[in-house]
């Protein structure tokens, strides 16, 4: 039986690198082969719930409602909703509607109405493992601005996703997302980033949207983070909600789109374990 542990040829090459002067990761963000199957097992209940949402989510249920699915698909699968309680937020799920970028919160009153764009964020914790993953959904009649805007952003996922390879950089991923989206004419939130996960909600390394190649942390087989872009319409300037103190805004009410995906760093690109 092959040792559950890090590969040393992958070890060597790492200080390798760090003799250079790179950013390296420390040995606790490179996952094992048994950590990833745990992490993996994860993401399939996190999946599994998301296509729950996907499957009865309609326009005037309520933010509440969705709330109470995704509770009760991750409770029927033997996982934890790893919002709930974290850092005091006080829901199982973040739904974030047009101009809402993300974290916000469900509630009976807040329901879905004709031309909303809503992500859904949901983030799973199974057997102590955690994995994370958005979408967005559209209700009923989306406008054409607002429908390329949700596209586009999926596309900026699958661009920065196409940028993380192992032995390349962090930077190239922000890199990557940044320059396509400016593109097409959208902004970039940079206050909010991916981030590291699997041991815990979230880890390092931040994972900017908006970068330079390579700079930043290097990629290294059996890394797992995510990927989240958070692109705006209008202007990249986001605000925090003064009363709820989660729910971030964009400055100029224009709508925000994101998607997000779980990924694991292999020895020849990455796999998306949230699919
Ligand atoms: N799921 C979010 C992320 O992608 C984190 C939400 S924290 C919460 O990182 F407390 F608002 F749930
Ligand atoms: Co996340």
């Amino acid at each position: 039986m092959s040792e559950d542990r890090i590969e040393q040829s992958i070890l060597d090459r790492i200080q390798e690198y760090k003799d250079r002067g790179c950013i390296v990761p420390s040995i606790d963000l490179i996952k094992t082969p048994s950590q990833i199957e745990g992490i993996k097992a994860s993401s399939g209940i996190n999946t599994l719930v998301l296509d729950e949402v996907g499957k009865v989510i309609h326009e005037g249920m309520s933010t509440q409602e969705i709330d109470d699915i995704v509770a009760k698909v991750t409770a029927d699968n033997g996982a934890i909703c790893a919002p709930l309680h974290f850092e005091g937020y006080p829901k199982s799920v973040c739904t974030s509607i047009n101009d809402e970028v993300c974290h916000g919160i469900p509630m009976r009153h807040r329901k879905l109405r004709d031309g909303d764009i809503v992500n859904v964020d949901v983030s799973t914790i199974y057997k102590g493992y955690f994995s994370d993953a958005s979408r967005m959904f559209m209700i009923g009649h989306v406008s054409e601005d607002n429908r390329r805007l949700v596209e586009e952003t999926k596309k900026c996922l699958d661009i920065g996703a196409k940028a993380a390879k192992p032995w390349g950089f962090v930077g190239d991923i922000g890199y990557a997302i940044s320059h396509y989206a400016r593109s097409k004419g959208y902004s970039v939130v940079s206050e909010l980033g991916g981030h590291g996960v699997g041991i815990a909600f979230h880890e390092d390394p931040f994972i900017a949207h908006i970068g330079r190649k390579n700079t930043g942390m290097l990629l290294v087989p059996g890394m797992v983070f995510t990927i989240e872009p958070m692109i705006n319409m209008g202007r990249p300037q986001v605000e925090i909600d003064p009363i709820n103190q989660w729910t971030i805004y964009t400055v100029d009410h224009k709508p925000s789109a994101q998607w997000e995906h779980t990924f694991l760093i292999t020895e020849t690109g990455n796999e998306i374990l949230t699919y």
